[in-house]
């Protein structure tokens, strides 16, 4: 009895141990585009926020509510698909090398990211339309100094 219990505990922990060697195997090629994904549905939300700030679009406060909600889960989930192992993969990617060259600077430019939505999030419930308009530019920046840097011009 105590053998079987043994023996199915076994089971369990080889599959959990098989999962994670199977989520870190991930094809680089799917990796890509995954990241890709991610970006394309930042530029999703970030575009009409953007358009808002600039004057663009007419402000809507629970539009922006809604997208930079969308935005902050979004903002931490691009980056597990910029694994070294995609370094020269063999499919369409603007990714430049300084990404893994320069990982430090890459993490921070994900960290500004990330900080400056989850600061959105926060000013998009005060009311300040100001507030909530310089804080999309804040996004904006971190965006285009990311893109800047570590991704290849058109
Ligand atoms: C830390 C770096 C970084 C930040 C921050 C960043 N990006 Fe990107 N982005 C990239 C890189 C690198 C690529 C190219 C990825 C590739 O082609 O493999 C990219 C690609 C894109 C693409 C093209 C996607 C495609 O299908 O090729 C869009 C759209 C995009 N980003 C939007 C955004 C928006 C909007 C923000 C801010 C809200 C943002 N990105 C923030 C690095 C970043």
């Amino acid at each position: 009895m105590m053998r079987k219990l043994a023996t199915a505990g076994m089971g369990v922990v080889l599959g959990l141990a098989m999962a994670q060697v199977a989520f870190a195997q991930a094809k680089p090629e799917v990796l890509v585009k995954q990241r890709q994904a991610v970006m394309t549905l930042q530029g999703k939300y970030f575009g009409p926020m953007a358009a808002m700030a600039q004057g663009k679009a007419p402000y809507n406060a629970a539009v922006v509510q809604r997208n930079a909600g969308f935005l902050d889960n979004l903002s931490r989930m691009a980056w597990d698909g910029f694994d070294a192992s995609t370094r020269g993969v063999d499919v369409k990617t603007r990714a430049l090398p300084a990404i893994f060259d320069n990982s430090a600077g890459f993490k921070s430019a994900a960290s500004r990211l990330e900080n400056e939505t989850a600061k959105l999030v926060a000013v998009s419930r005060s009311g300040d339309e100001a507030a909530v308009k310089a804080q999309i530019g804040a996004v904006g920046k971190t965006c285009g100094g990311c893109h800047d840097d570590f991704r290849e011009k058109n």
